[in-house]
């Protein structure tokens, strides 16, 4: 076990580092939970250049827990789009209607209560709940172990949950009574910015004196490397059938599972030796005919790695779309959820000179 050394021990040097070197962002100082809740939910799995791209559309788009639980799931997935993981933005919108229906639109400040939204769990609590309403609570994330593990020499890998446990258990105990929530943001960007997880800049450091790994020259081995989840390779092909209009097809996914509900195009699972007949056999059921084999689109999710083989296929005059199917105009991508890999498939296709096949 590790011992921690008192709360302003840690706080002190880091709230004043943060004054100085603290990162400004739109979310920070503010005081409503609703906007906090969302750019916390948007950055779980996101880079902050990137959450910063999306954090103001979004609320521009749903400015109030009101707005966001009257909207449709299509409207929440479409502001979505490119985000990835979609689940959260699922999540983040059933959690709006229950916090309208449950608790009459106000943010629950009770912690057990907040940690019942789906996709609330103790980190998300501790980072709404410290930034908006300064109560102590700590968070944990991947900046926030790389820092106590450090700190304190926490030698076990992060995953375990005896580890997970003395982490939460050193996040706690460092926090201050009276700036808990500037402390947690502070960590954060330490983290982000300092004690990053190639090539620490140790000299600049607020808590270089304190820290364990740097007294023991083992900065670099900490924290101890988590295991990694196997990555699945598929291959597919995709098909992008235009009718003489310019309108092509999209279909939805189905509900669950991975991209659930989100748009793309006819797509299947075939290798490279299978890929053209595949691209016929759904051109097929559009009578469509190919035109182009326009390339291959290459996306990577957390454990699965698409191969996409991309074509295109003229035809579908005639060919009704189905409740799952849409003939869409390019200037209406933005009302549809759709994936990056969609998205890279639709320019690949778009994009590609026509080489008859
Ligand atoms: N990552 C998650 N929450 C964050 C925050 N509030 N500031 C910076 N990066 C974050």
């Amino acid at each position: 076990m590790t011992c921690a050394p008192p709360a302003e021990t840690v706080a002190a040097p880091l709230l004043a580092w943060y004054e100085r070197s603290g990162r400004q962002f739109p979310w920070r100082g503010l005081r409503d939970p609703y906007p906090i809740w969302v750019s916390e939910v948007i950055l779980q799995q996101t880079r902050v250049e990137t959450g910063l791209r999306y954090f103001e559309p979004f609320l521009a788009r749903f400015p109030t827990v009101q707005v966001l639980a009257a909207a449709s799931e299509a409207e929440v997935l479409a502001a979505w789009s490119g985000l990835g993981f979609y689940r959260r933005a699922r999540n983040l919108h059933a959690g709006a209607r229950l916090v309208v229906e449950r608790f009459g639109g106000e943010v629950p400040r009770d912690p057990e209560l907040l940690g019942e939204l789906p996709g609330v769990g103790r980190y998300t609590v501790g980072a709404i709940l410290s930034a908006a309403f300064n109560q102590r609570l700590p968070i944990l994330d991947g900046n926030v172990i790389r820092v106590l593990s450090r700190v304190f020499l926490v030698e076990g890998a992060p995953d375990r949950a005896a580890v997970k446990r003395e982490l939460w258990g050193l996040a706690e105990a460092v926090l201050p009574h009276d700036r808990p929530g500037d402390f947690n943001q502070a960590v954060m960007d330490l983290g982000a910015t300092v004690c990053t997880p190639t090539g620490p800049r140790c000299g600049g450091c607020p808590l270089v004196d304190l820290c364990r790994a740097v007294a023991e020259g083992r900065t670099a081995d900490l924290p101890a490397p988590t295991k990694r989840a196997k990555v699945v390779f598929e291959q597919r092909v995709a098909v992008l059938v235009q009718r003489e209009d310019g309108r092509f097809l999209l279909r939805q996914r189905p509900p669950s599972g991975l991209l659930a509900s989100l748009w793309e195009l006819p797509a299947d699972e075939a290798d490279e030796d299978a890929a053209q007949q595949a691209a016929e056999d759904i051109a097929d059921g559009f009578a469509g005919g190919l035109l182009a084999a326009c390339g291959v689109v290459e996306h990577r999710f957390s454990h699965r790695h698409w191969t996409t083989r991309v074509f295109r296929a003229r035809g579908g005059d005639g060919y009704e779309a189905g409740p799952l199917e849409r003939w869409v105009a390019l200037a209406e991508l933005g009302e549809l959820g759709l994936p990056t890999v969609s998205r890279k498939a639709i320019e690949a296709a778009l994009a590609a000179q026509l080489r008859l096949i």
